[in-house]
């Protein structure tokens, strides 16, 4: 028989903001779902990115479990994609330290990510300034081959591009560089409660890309099956069939909530898959930068 040939990896993940929206959804998840069958798929809730901003800790850890339950509700399945902590993983901050000493200041200043929180008011702490190379250790640790994201993470993966290329031009061919891969549409959702949007292009090209991504239909077939619709019926079909998908996935979420000891299980098989992975590239790494004796 055959060595079964080994899967590429994929690696993404989702801050426990308590509340996934259709954004997270379209631009992410969806494809973390699609592909957890062909790739072997890590798929870590980042709470410590989430520390970039304050948090309350109850909070913070309502929110959390509830992301768990996002994730299993939306169709990630245990037995395919590991759903862990990243926090669970001591070697992503590890990993963080060693890739710290390769990234210039100049790089991380010019992430807009960055520059918007501050313009948004949100304080200039250096957790929120070096949080793209906490990004960069999540993503390396696990070698993959792709890293579904939405628009707005697109900078700091080529970031990560750029410190993997330093890692392997000094200490010798470690990591494959790794690619982003947004959806064919929907790589950046725009907000529905914006007024001044209301009708315009975008707007209307917007509502397209969710109808598409909830109903598994092309623009075409949309433009078709609206053609004669109003606007207003449009938007209220579109609202319709939201609630309806979302309907079971709802009702998962609740179940899931309400027996935390198997969300809990879930996390701590995810943490031990991901760590098998994740100390042996920390390993790897150490010995490269000369730090075994
Ligand atoms: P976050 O919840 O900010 O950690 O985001 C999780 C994933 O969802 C990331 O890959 C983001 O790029 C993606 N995402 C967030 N908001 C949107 C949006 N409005 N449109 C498309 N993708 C998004
Ligand atoms: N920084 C991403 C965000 O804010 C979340 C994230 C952290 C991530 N680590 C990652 C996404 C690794 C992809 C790969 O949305």
């Amino acid at each position: 028989m055959k060595p079964e040939p080994q899967k590429k990896v994929l690696l993404s993940g989702a801050k426990p903001s308590g509340e996934l929206h259709i954004g997270n959804y379209i631009g992410a998840i969806k494809q973390w779902i699609q592909l957890q069958d062909t790739h072997e798929t890590y798929v870590p809730i980042v709470d410590l990115h989430a520390l970039t901003e304050p948090q309350d800790p109850v909070k913070l850890r309502e929110q959390i479990l509830t992301t768990a339950a996002d994730y299993v509700a939306l169709g990630l399945d245990p037995e395919k994609a590991a759903i862990f902590l990243q926090s669970a993983v001591p070697e992503h901050t590890q990993l963080m330290w060693i890739l710290n000493t390769l990234t210039s200041m100049g790089d991380l200043e010019r992430m807009v990510v960055y520059k918007e929180k501050i313009a948004e008011g949100k304080q200039a702490l250096a957790g929120l300034f070096t949080y793209p190379v906490l990004m960069a250790a999540d993503i390396l640790l696990y070698k993959p081959s792709v890293v579904p994201v939405g628009e707005d993470q697109r900078q700091h993966v080529e970031l990560t591009r750029a410190i993997t290329r330093k890692f392997n031009k000094r200490f010798g061919q470690t990591f494959p560089i790794p690619k982003e891969l947004h959806p064919p549409a929907g790589k950046k959702i725009l907000s529905l409660q914006d007024p001044t949007k209301k009708m315009s292009k975008p707007a209307i090209s917007n509502l397209m890309t969710i109808y598409a991504a909830f109903s598994g239909k092309k623009f075409k077939e949309i433009e078709k099956e609206f053609s004669d619709a109003s606007y207003k019926d449009f938007k209220e079909t579109l609202a319709g069939l939201v609630v309806e998908k979302l309907k079971p996935v709802q009702e998962k979420r609740k179940e899931l909530l309400e027996n935390k000891m198997k969300l809990t299980d879930i996390l701590e098989e995810g943490a031990a898959k991901a760590r098998a992975k994740a100390s042996e590239t920390l390993k790897e790494v150490y010995e490269k930068v000369g730090l075994t004796i």
